[in-house]
């Protein structure tokens, strides 16, 4: 039950203020974010890399109210693309971004979003990668899914993300299944309404596992951004099952979750990629993390008590 509570705490301001003030807030967040700057990241990309993991870069930001905003989280992201480029990972290591980042919820807000990023997906293409579009609560799905259309005109290898606990993501998982498209599918960390979305955590596994057999058969790249165990295990038997290669999809987890896990999949033969996020935004991103796992609540309540 604490998940819902904690989902609604991230889109909270005044308890944003108690928690990124509490004292001891900061070594737990250093548990899933790489740092506040840039230079860390590219610190992080570089040892992921060494261990033969690929990663892709999220600027922590979400949810602005503000124009200017936007336009500053365009140019982190400008930056990141540059410092890929001028380091040479864009073959290890690509962008995630947040729309919402970039405006989509303010007045115009799908244009404004299509404008600001397009430089971004120019860049990364500058430097040798691509984006992968996060997914945001459901209102936002169409809006990212008409963008993600527009930049696939010019930039094909432009990713999104599905989300499996929404009823419509089996439909938008057949939309996206044709040659070139890349999909990350995931169960989705939102807080959703039972009219759009499946709250049984039982039927988001099943309608993943549905989602996951239509991806593997199609033609396009899919990406298995899941800790799960048992969604990893079907993910490989379906990509034997369809004839994939390991060069033919990959797996996702997020930075400082199931390292070993990421580590044994690479070992393995298979294509990993860490997502690493960093930056001063890190809030949302921190409380959807404790509400998934009750695990990580405990880590953050246990460094409360032991000071
Ligand atoms: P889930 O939380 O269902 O747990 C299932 C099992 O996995 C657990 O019982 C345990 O065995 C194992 N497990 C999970 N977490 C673990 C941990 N910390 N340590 C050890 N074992 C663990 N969401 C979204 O709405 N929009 C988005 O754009 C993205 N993007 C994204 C990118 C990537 C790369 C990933 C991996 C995830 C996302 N997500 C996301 C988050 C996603 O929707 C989901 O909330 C989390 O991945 C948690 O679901 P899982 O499938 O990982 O396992």
């Amino acid at each position: 039950m604490l998940g819902p509570v904690l989902l609604a705490a991230a889109r909270s301001d005044s308890i944003r203020r108690i928690v990124a003030a509490a004292p001891v807030t900061r070594p737990v967040v250093e548990r899933f974010v790489a740092g506040e700057r840039l230079t860390e990241s590219m610190a992080a990309v570089r040892t992921l890399a060494a261990r033969g993991l690929e990663v892709t870069l999220d600027h922590l930001g979400e949810d602005i109210t503000d124009p200017a905003e936007a336009l500053r989280n365009r140019d982190a992201y400008l930056q990141l693309a540059a410092a890929l480029k001028e380091h040479g990972l864009g073959v290890k290591a690509e962008m995630s971004v947040k729309l919402s980042a970039f405006g989509q919820a303010l007045a115009g807000g799908h244009e404004l979003a299509l404008k600001n990023v397009t430089p971004v997906v120019e860049a990364a293409a500058e430097a040798g990668t691509t984006v992968t579009l996060d997914m945001e609560d459901h209102t936002t799905v169409d809006s990212t899914l008409a963008i993600l259309a527009d930049l696939r005109e010019r930039f094909p290898q432009t990713g999104a993300v599905l989300q499996s606990y929404l009823f419509r993501t089996e439909d938008d998982c057949h939309a996206l299944a044709g040659e070139g498209s890349r999909v990350r599918l995931v169960k989705g960390a939102y807080k959703e309404p039972a009219t759009v979305a499946f709250q049984d955590k039982r039927e988001v596994d099943k309608a993943y596992v549905r989602c996951l057999k239509i991806l593997m058969a199609g033609e396009g790249y899919p990406m298995i951004g899941s800790h799960d165990p048992r969604m990893v295990a079907i993910a490989q038997e379906l990509a034997h099952r369809n004839g994939r290669k390991p060069a033919d999809y990959e797996f996702q987890m997020l930075y400082g979750i199931r390292e070993a896990e990421q580590q044994r999949l690479v070992a393995e033969g298979h294509r990993m990629r860490v997502y690493i996020p960093y930056g001063t935004d890190w809030y949302g991103y921190f409380m959807r993390r404790l509400a998934e796992r009750p695990a990580n609540l405990g880590f953050f309540l246990r460094s409360l008590a032991t000071r």
